[in-house]
């Protein structure tokens, strides 16, 4: 049996429901591109709010960070990877979880405790020291030389990162055939961090300030890419059972040998098993110059360029057979996997040929620029991108590759200057990070259910939503409708709003399963994204009633004053209102 499935039929026999992994795009929550962790998907659940699954759970979840994608090529960075997780929602606390963890880890997986290490948080301002789960630790037959004390470093996710957090206790494994050395040295990398246990109770507010939360939580992470190298003793991830039999066809197709071609084939691996779990997931990205498309963009096109590197023929259908592959390997654990297999095949189709059918002539390009001048300047590399849609990351590898420099911050300001970059990739979503569940975020989110329903009522009973965006600031909201609004309309539409808000409506939630809530006439945008239970959000006497994972204000006064800012296309059939809540 695999890590995975170990690992989640341990949790369900502790009581723990199995959850879906949530898509790869987070929902309401626009600071990062991506899921980063297993947890962010539950935030809100985690601030309170009640999961439809009760306060014990468990998932793998898909998670993406894009932030060190250039140091793809290396034994063990990966783009993409699953985290494992289990959950307690204001359930079981420290005792629990650190016990489970350690029968987990000596009963389940047989790691012996001799090859076991802890760190946990040595105390400081903030929080004090950890004497629970150090004599935990200590009970479970941890030498007091094994747990090792931090005061920066068990905390999740930082000390400077707002949202919620806790001291955590991370769990090393000692990965060499050496003798095992008595007292753990954070320093010495034969230690590998298999497992982390955040025992979360706090919310780091924006000023600075420490709530502490209603529930304690419990939240781990174990990362299945590294743990599983470990368990089958590889030191190279990409040598386990997860990438081998990857490796192996990348090096069959290009008819090389590993040894010596290793960061061309492990970007190819890492960067197709990225894009097909991109192009499969329920949020339909496609390859673009914005957001989470550009990265889509980015890593197809880099996997292009070194399948070139390795002489592999472009025209051929390799990357179909890699995907094939991959999502054989992952279609019984993802049903999007199974489901959108011949999107998945589509979208990377296209993107090659796509890029294929200016490649030679940019690879050309690039060599003329590179012959004439001593650095690339912001008007090549912006030639680069826009003539040959060369992302500047790959001018950079190219450019890297012959130690010359490129002048990315001129390119930058270029790209700005042409509209062409996302708002999302300058404010630093590239960056891993939890966020958007505060309460203003929290109040817009309870508007955009009032504001659908008004839409249906002053507009067209089948206006649908069809996307919402919610920051700090403002919300945006997507809708289908054929006709730009009237100025009537608007106003109607804001009047009811404001109507509801002033009417003192309760928000209530209750869980039931999907297919009752369907029946009951909720509303919801992709009905195949969610679990078999949901929870449906209800606003008044059915005034709004919507399938929806929170958090909600527990009632419409909270809101403030609703006001449309504007309201234009957004694309054939689809309308956008901005607006935002005042005081
Ligand atoms: N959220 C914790 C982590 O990502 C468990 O390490």
């Amino acid at each position: 049996m695999n890590l995975k499935d170990l690992y989640i039929n341990f949790f369900v026999s502790k009581g723990h429901k199995q959850i879906p992994s949530a898509p790869v795009v987070p929902e309401n929550d626009n600071t990062v591109l991506f899921n980063t962790a297993g947890m962010q998907p539950l935030i809100p659940y985690l601030m309170g709010e009640p999961h439809p699954y009760g306060t014990r759970l468990c998932d793998y979840q898909k998670c993406i960070r894009t932030n060190d994608l250039d140091e793809v090529g290396d034994s063990f960075h990966h783009t993409f990877f699953e985290m494992l997780g289990n959950w307690s929602l204001g359930d079981y606390f420290k005792e629990d979880a650190i016990k489970w963890s350690f029968e987990f880890l000596t009963e389940v997986l047989h790691i012996p405790v001799e090859r076991l290490a802890v760190t946990v948080f040595a105390g400081n301002e903030i929080a004090p020291r950890d004497e629970e789960a150090i004599n935990l630790w200590k009970s479970l037959g941890i030498s007091e030389k094994r747990i090792y004390e931090t005061k920066e470093d068990n905390w999740w996710p930082n000390l400077e990162m707002p949202g919620l957090c806790g001291p955590d206790s991370e769990m090393f494994y000692f990965r060499s055939d050496d003798e095992i050395p008595e007292v753990f040295d954070p320093e010495d990398d034969r230690w590998v961090e298999i497992w982390n246990d955040v025992f979360m109770q706090y919310n780091h507010n924006e000023d600075g300030t420490i709530t502490t939360l209603k529930n304690k939580n419990v939240d781990t992470g174990m990362g299945v890419e590294r743990v599983t190298a470990i368990l089958e003793g590889v030191n190279d991830n990409y040598l386990s059972s997860i990438f081998k039999d990857i490796i192996d066809l990348i090096s069959e197709i290009s008819n090389l040998p590993y040894e010596g071609n290793e960061k061309s084939m492990r970007i190819i691996a890492d960067h197709m098993r990225t894009s097909v779990f991109i192009a499969a997931d329920y949020s339909s990205i496609k390859p673009s110059n914005v957001g989470q498309g550009y990265i889509l963009r980015r890593l197809i096109r880099r996997v292009i360029r070194h399948a070139k590197k390795l002489n592999i023929d472009i025209s051929s259908n390799f990357e179909e057979r890699i995907a094939n592959m991959i999502m054989d390997k992952y279609e019984k654990y993802y049903k999007e996997i199974k489901e959108n297999r011949q999107i998945v095949l589509d979208v990377l189709k296209n993107e090659k040929e796509k890029f294929n059918r200016t490649l030679e002539k940019g690879l050309r390009e690039f060599e003329k620029v590179v012959t004439r001048y001593e650095k690339i300047d912001a008007d090549n590399a912006f030639h680069l991108y826009d003539t040959y849609g060369f992302p500047i990351e790959l001018t950079v590898e190219l450019a890297n590759e012959r130690q010359i420099k490129v002048d990315e911050k001129g390119f930058e300001m270029k790209f700005k200057e042409h509209q062409e970059l996302s708002r999302t990739a300058s404010s630093g979503q590239f960056k891993g990070g939890l966020g958007g569940s505060g309460e203003i975020e929290t109040r817009y989110h309870t508007a955009t259910h009032l504001l659908n329903a008004a839409l249906k009522v002053i507009v067209d009973k089948d206006v649908h939503q069809k996307g919402s965006n919610i920051t700090a600031e403002r919300m945006r909201f997507d809708f289908s409708c054929d006709h730009k609004l009237t100025d009537e309309e608007k106003q109607n539409t804001e009047n009811l709003v404001n109507k509801w808000i002033s009417e003192g409506l309760d928000v209530t939630v209750e869980s039931m399963p999907k297919s009752d809530a369907i029946a009951s006439g909720a509303e919801c945008m992709f009905i195949e994204k969610y679990p078999d239970i949901v929870t449906v959000y209800t606003i008044g006497d059915n005034i709004s009633k919507e399938l929806c994972g929170g958090p909600h204000v527990k009632n419409t006064k909270e809101l403030g004053h609703f006001k449309i800012v504007k309201e234009e296309a957004s694309s054939q059939g689809v309308r956008r209102i901005k607006a935002i809540l005042e005081d």
